[in-house]
């Protein structure tokens, strides 16, 4: 169910679904968080909170069904940005023979003073609820619509130590950045964090908490139907740890649902990384380490597919803005796209790609005296490439690409799309007898002939390597493959496994 429903007054419809959104608002069915707290209860009978905390408590379904699983906890504090959703549920709590130790508190996460709030409360504390299920990005997209205002204060979360690692820069989830802070707050105390969430944000958060050697053990996520509870399509779970409980441990338990009697499958971290599968990881960690001699790379990127990508049609070629382009074959190349290796289209392609650089940061105005069609094309749609967005393209060159080096232009390369679910290695020719490029979300690896290619590929789709890979690839995420993860693969021990050790030797020019 999507929540926002009951915050009526004068807010406009479309407000008041871009407030639904900076809120990340999802309110949980009370059903689902009963369940959730019987599960938690069942598992560690013992644990028994001095302090409940729901540090977004909405209508207040995970705040009741916690008061409810620990009737002994002494305070249950409920704190809610939108007051609406506070005068739905304190009448619930008055109604109560309990409400004396409820604390429901109308305010703004980010811009309260948690430590002074906690201070003197009754430990243990169990953290619960369900977090906004939104990202920056969200946010930013809705900024004009409203304030846009939903986010830590830059200064607030740059101070903490680990956040970049943990959300990256550029986009990070709410809640990644929220779980962090009650993670901390349980982190010098015996305590339980519980909280549904999108299961990437909850892979995030153990990472943190693992990298950085936080007192964690007893995690475990139960797979929630976020279909059908939330009408969402994400991969969510109920996600449960327990802080400085006996001796940390950096395994996590991955179960199907509540009633499930065993975990599915165990992942967890090793030297820095990520495992979706503890087991298979251990079983071929002889592979981990970077290559000496190969490096992935990914495909070309320019942000402006109207102006850089052109269709071939009968007519000739065609822009993203449907017009007839004429231009010089200096800087055309035949292009594949994710979607082209993902579903196995290699040998042929109807797209070109224009790639003004041959390497990163060269001059263009080469392409005045050499290709003049080409540089009055790019002249004519200057107003689109100027005004790129990201600031990679600043101080550059006009026309500037990244994602170009000599690797960009051999014949011979081995490739895979990071975003289907398929760890299938492609060996990729010359097509019409022009080197292939890619979109930025290929990756690939470079070859000097087709012998190497498939040399490469045979490795990368052997069963030992497949295996490798598989222990740390985690399907749900958006991009499940990425050059950080094919970077961890040492393709000299894999052909070493494979007794091509030799051929190793000599496609890399070492003595033997
Ligand atoms: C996914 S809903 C879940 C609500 C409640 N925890 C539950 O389980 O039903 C997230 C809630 O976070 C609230 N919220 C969003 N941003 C907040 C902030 N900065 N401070 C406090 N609450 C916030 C939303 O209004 C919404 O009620």
């Amino acid at each position: 169910m999507m929540g926002g429903s009951m915050m009526g007054g004068s807010m406009t419809a479309q407000r008041k679904e871009a407030k639904t959104w900076e809120f990340g608002d999802f309110q949980t069915p009370d059903a689902l968080a009963y369940k959730a707290m019987a599960h938690l209860r069942k598992l560690d009978p013992d644990f028994q909170p001095g302090t409940i905390v729901e540090p977004t408590c909405g209508a207040g379904a995970f705040l009741l069904a916690a008061a409810d699983a620990y009737p002994d906890a002494e305070r249950v504090v409920g704190l809610e940005i939108e007051a609406a959703y506070l005068d739905v549920l304190r009448p619930k709590v008055a109604a109560r023979q309990d409400a004396g130790r409820f604390d429901l508190r109308a305010a703004d996460f980010f811009k309260t003073e948690w430590e002074s709030l906690l201070a003197g409360l009754a430990e243990p504390f169990l953290i619960v609820g369900n977090p906004p299920w939104v990202t920056s990005a969200d946010i930013g997209r809705l900024k004009g619509r409203l304030q846009g205002s939903n986010l830590p204060q830059k200064s607030n979360f740059q101070k903490y130590s680990g956040f970049e690692s943990v959300t990256g820069k550029a986009n990070f989830d709410i809640s990644e950045w929220m779980l962090i802070q009650n993670l901390q707050w349980i982190s010098g105390q015996s305590g339980c964090l519980a909280m549904l969430c999108k299961t990437a944000v909850a892979r995030k958060l153990l990472r943190h908490a693992w990298k950085e050697d936080l007192p964690i053990t007893g995690s475990r996520m139960v797979q929630i139907d976020a279909m059908q509870y939330f009408s969402a399509a994400v991969d969510a779970c109920f996600f449960s740890l327990k802080t400085n409980a006996g001796q940390s441990c950096r395994d996590c338990a991955l179960f199907d649902d509540f009633e499930a009697r065993s975990a599915s499958k165990v992942f967890g971290y090793h030297q820095g990384t990520m495992l979706a599968h503890a087991d298979g990881f251990h079983k071929r960690k002889a592979f981990l380490g970077s290559d000496r001699y190969y490096s992935w790379r990914s495909g070309v990127k320019h942000d402006c597919s109207k102006v850089m990508e052109l269709r071939k049609t009968e007519n000739g070629l065609k822009n993203g803005y449907g017009e007839l382009v004429e231009i010089e074959d200096l800087c055309s190349f035949p292009l594949l796209k994710s979607s082209d290796l993902g579903n196995r289209r290699v040998r042929e392609t109807r797209l070109e790609a224009i790639v003004t650089q041959q390497r990163i940061g060269q001059a263009t105005d080469y392409i005045r005296d050499r290709a003049p069609l080409t540089w009055c094309y790019l002249q004519r749609h200057a107003a689109a490439l100027d005004g790129r967005k990201s600031a990679i393209y600043r101080n550059k060159p006009r026309f500037s690409v990244f994602g170009v080096g000599d690797y960009t232009f051999t014949d011979w390369k081995v490739a895979i799309s990071g975003f289907y679910k398929c760890l299938k290695f492609q060996v990729v020719s010359p097509i019409e007898g022009k080197p292939v490029v890619f979109d930025d979300t290929v990756y690939f690896l470079s070859a000097k002939t087709e012998a190497e290619a498939q040399f490469l590929a045979d490795l990368l789709n052997s069963k030992p390597c497949q295996e490798f890979l598989q222990s740390m690839v985690f399907w749900s995420d958006k991009r499940p493959i990425t050059a950080d993860l094919l970077k961890r693969v040492n393709l000299e021990k894999v052909a070493k496994c494979l007794n091509r050790g030799d051929e190793y030797r000599n496609f890399t020019d070492q003595p033997i």
